[in-house]
């Protein structure tokens, strides 16, 4: 009888430490981002256990621009007990089997990036989306250009009165490439200009691939290049290097080239006169707003713009505001 009420006091007491251990241990949160190599995106993944550190056990995975190695890293994050998921799909058109792998197991889920279809969130309640206007990025990046050659006739070097450009785009399909490219040249357009394509391609948003497009274009077309537009800084910066490589920024001659996302290295190629300007794609409030929302939806409580202190469309979709960085604003907090 006496070793009874024993046992019944130990198992007890094992039952109220494990509820006490379950009580004090973090919410197990899982992060994926698409490929660890990309520089803006590193930084927006920074970010985010920046704002999770202390409150949340984040496991962040690598998921090396591999659709179907990240379909494995996700289940095998809900399979460990996420509560809540932040995505960063490799293949924004596979978005959809990633919002109905969460949704299967009612894990709330933060997309980010790589844009999904509005249908497509509009599956599951608990799916959103962070990130930012491609057309609003694009349009300011066209800005950045008619802006310089508003100021800057003599940049029409063959006295033509059209733009001859040559363009790097991000990787095919991807919003933020295929908006991008169709927005700058609008406002470029919209900013009374004509343009002429001298050459386009991709170079999947990386520098060396950039380099190699542009040291292409230049073999090509030579003197006849009058602005080079990139839809990242990364590929800017690639554009940048093959220019000097070949002559260019010294000796007076110039060329304007401009980017998107505004990452250290640009900033300084901008100080340093190479890259003439840039918009910003706001790694820290992309970073944070997704770590609000994956908070907001892992403790359950309704998401309004007002709780999340970022405005939130009808659709479930932050957009982060952008603006256009040249010398004149570069240094301004
Ligand atoms: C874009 C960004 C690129 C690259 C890409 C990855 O928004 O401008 O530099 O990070 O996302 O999806």
């Amino acid at each position: 009888m006496k070793h009874k009420r024993l046992a019944t006091v130990i198992l007890a007491m094992i039952l109220a430490a494990q509820t006490s251990a379950a009580a004090a241990s973090p919410p197990k949160i899982g992060v994926c981002i698409y490929n660890a190599a990309d520089t803006f995106m590193s930084s927006v993944v920074r970010q985010i256990q920046k704002e999770g550190e202390g409150s949340a056990e984040l496991t962040v995975m690598d998921s090396a621009n591999d659709q179907n190695l990240q379909f494995t890293q996700v289940l095998d994050m809900l399979d460990d007990g996420v509560q809540a998921l932040i995505i960063n799909p490799v293949d924004r058109t596979s978005a959809v089997y990633l919002i109905r792998l969460a949704q299967s197991r009612n894990v709330p889920l933060v997309l980010i990036n790589r844009e999904p279809s509005a249908d497509d969130l509009a599956l599951y309640d608990g799916a959103y989306y962070v990130g930012t206007d491609p057309k609003e990025t694009g349009y300011l990046c066209g800005e950045l250009v008619a802006d310089w050659f508003a100021a800057h006739p003599e940049a029409d070097l063959n006295g033509d009165g059209v733009i001859q450009y040559v363009l790097l785009k991000g990787e095919p399909g991807h919003q933020d490439a295929e908006l991008r490219t169709l927005y700058s040249l609008q406002a470029i357009t919209d900013a009374g200009f004509r343009t002429q394509m001298l050459g386009e391609d991709t170079a999947l948003w990386e520098r060396s691939v950039g380099q190699e497009k542009m040291a292409g274009f230049l073999a090509t077309w030579g003197n006849r290049i009058e602005c080079v537009i990139s839809n990242n800084d990364d590929m800017a910066l690639g554009a940048i290097d093959a220019l000097k490589a070949a002559g260019w920024f010294t000796g007076g001659r110039y060329m304007p080239v401009v980017g998107v996302d505004a990452t250290e290295p640009a900033l300084e190629a901008l100080r340093q006169g190479s890259l003439l300007g840039t918009v910003l794609n706001d790694a820290i409030n992309q970073g944070r707003a997704a770590w609000k929302l994956a908070w907001l939806l892992y403790k359950r409580e309704p998401v309004t713009s007002e709780n999340l202190g970022y405005a939130m469309d009808a659709n479930h979709r932050v957009y982060i505001p952008s603006q256009k960085i040249t010398l004149d604003n570069v240094d301004t907090p």
